[in-house]
């Protein structure tokens, strides 16, 4: 799974190093469905079940999101790996900010995940996690301000 702040660049971290292999779920594919997070798990089980590779691109800010993802791979018996975008704040803004208005998110919504984050770590049971910075080797391209 990807976990960052909104516009932390998780999508294009995703698109540019995991479509060709993983499937993408993610509960902004369904902005206005009810029970999105009951949906998204169901949809990572189908996918697990399946045989695939699945990627999860929410911000997946606090280990209470996380969990529940990392106990349905630990039931279909594969390994979780975390990729932490970790984008500082203001560039997160900056990149919201320039969004096209139907993407952009409120404010509020990036103060809530910013309230809420706690960096992932193997001890919630992921097998590896992975940390991008702008600018550092193996990032999402260079450290465009
Ligand atoms: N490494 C980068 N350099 C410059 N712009 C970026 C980078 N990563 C993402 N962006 C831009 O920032 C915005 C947010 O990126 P996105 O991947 O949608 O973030 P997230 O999925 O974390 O909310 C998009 O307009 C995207 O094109
Ligand atoms: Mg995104």
């Amino acid at each position: 799974m990807v976990v960052g702040l909104q516009g932390a660049g998780k999508s294009r971290w995703v698109a540019q190093h995991l479509a060709g292999t993983h499937a993408v779920v993610s509960k902004d594919h369904w902005p206005r469905a009810r029970r999105r997070e009951a949906r998204q798990q169901r949809v990572v089980a189908e996918q697990l079940a399946a045989g695939r590779s699945v990627v999860v691109d929410n911000t997946n800010a606090s280990p209470a999101e996380r969990a529940p993802l990392i106990a349905l791979a630990r039931s279909a018996g594969v390994p979780v790996r975390a990729v932490w975008l970790d984008t500082p704040l203001e560039l997160c803004r900056e990149r919201n900010d320039a969004r096209p208005e139907a993407t952009r998110v409120p404010p509020v919504g990036l103060h809530a995940a910013v309230a809420r984050f706690v960096p992932p770590t193997t001890d919630e049971g992921f097998a590896r996690v992975d940390v991008v910075r702008p600018g550092a080797p193996g990032a999402p391209g260079p450290a465009v301000r």
